[in-house]
């Protein structure tokens, strides 16, 4: 479980998230809201790009906050970003190791963990294969087996499924939806497609303008006016 509680974060005079208080339970847990509401930053604080001006992150009983960012991954946080972030140069094998290498795995052998967070994803590719080869959607497949691998407890997705066709986010639903039980990682999806979060999310919250405006069922939150006005638009304006 993932308690915030007054998290606030200021980049100068604009204030990205404003005393965010929320929690998430296990599973797949949805967070939306309009461009620039927050959800990226948010993203940030947990991994350790930014310090936050107040408030507390538990994360399954640890203080998140005080373990210093670059220990963050060896505890057991992964993220996907908004842009790719495999190298092109590396093989699809060698770009999933590379994160395998910051966590803390014991007891296992890294090809098969390796080689099983390919798997996981339904990626196709030939492991040796070059990542600047792979199509787009089997690029964003490498992002989430380089997000799971090395049994991470947190798992970010920024906006996993932007830009890919229908029929690929589809595949990539099913991909998220098995994360929590299959790796054991509290997942939080970021993401504009509202039917990719009611496919895979229980929960969602929402943010709008740094500020936490719903949280709890996900088709319940979808149906709060709030969230219609500040982010869904009404019925005339699909
Ligand atoms: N490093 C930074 N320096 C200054 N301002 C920032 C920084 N990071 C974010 N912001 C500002 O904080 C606000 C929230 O941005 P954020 O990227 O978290 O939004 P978002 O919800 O992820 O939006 P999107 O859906 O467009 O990705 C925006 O006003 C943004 O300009
Ligand atoms: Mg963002």
């Amino acid at each position: 479980m993932i308690e915030v509680e007054n998290l606030t974060v200021r980049f100068g005079g604009v204030t990205s998230l404003a005393a965010m208080s929320v929690t998430f339970q296990p599973g797949t847990c949805g967070l939306i809201g309009p461009n620039g509401a927050g959800k990226t930053t948010f993203f940030n604080v947990l991994s350790g790009f930014v310090r936050p001006a107040a408030g507390t992150v538990r994360a399954f009983g640890s203080d998140l906050l005080s373990i210093v960012h670059f220990r963050r991954a060896r505890w057991g946080v992964r993220r996907t970003f908004q842009t790719e972030q495999a190298i092109e140069e590396l093989s699809v094998y060698d770009n999933v190791a590379m994160v395998h290498e910051h966590a803390k795995v014991t007891g296992s052998s890294r090809r098969a963990d390796v080689l099983g967070a390919i798997s996981f994803t339904g990626l196709q590719a030939d492991p040796a294969a070059r990542a600047g080869t792979l199509a787009a959607g089997e690029r964003r497949l490498l992002e989430v087996a380089r997000a799971v691998v090395g049994r991470p407890k947190l798992v970010l997705l920024d906006e996993p499924a932007a830009g890919l066709p229908d029929a690929e986010t589809g595949h990539l639903a099913e991909v998220i939806r098995k994360i929590p039980e299959h790796i054991g990682a509290l997942t939080i999806l970021v993401d504009h497609d509202m039917s990719l979060v009611s496919a895979c999310c229980e929960t969602t919250a929402v943010l709008d303008f740094g500020k936490l405006i719903a949280a709890g069922p996900t088709a319940e939150v979808l149906r709060d006016e709030q969230v219609i006005r500040a982010y869904l638009g009404t019925a005339e304006q699909p």
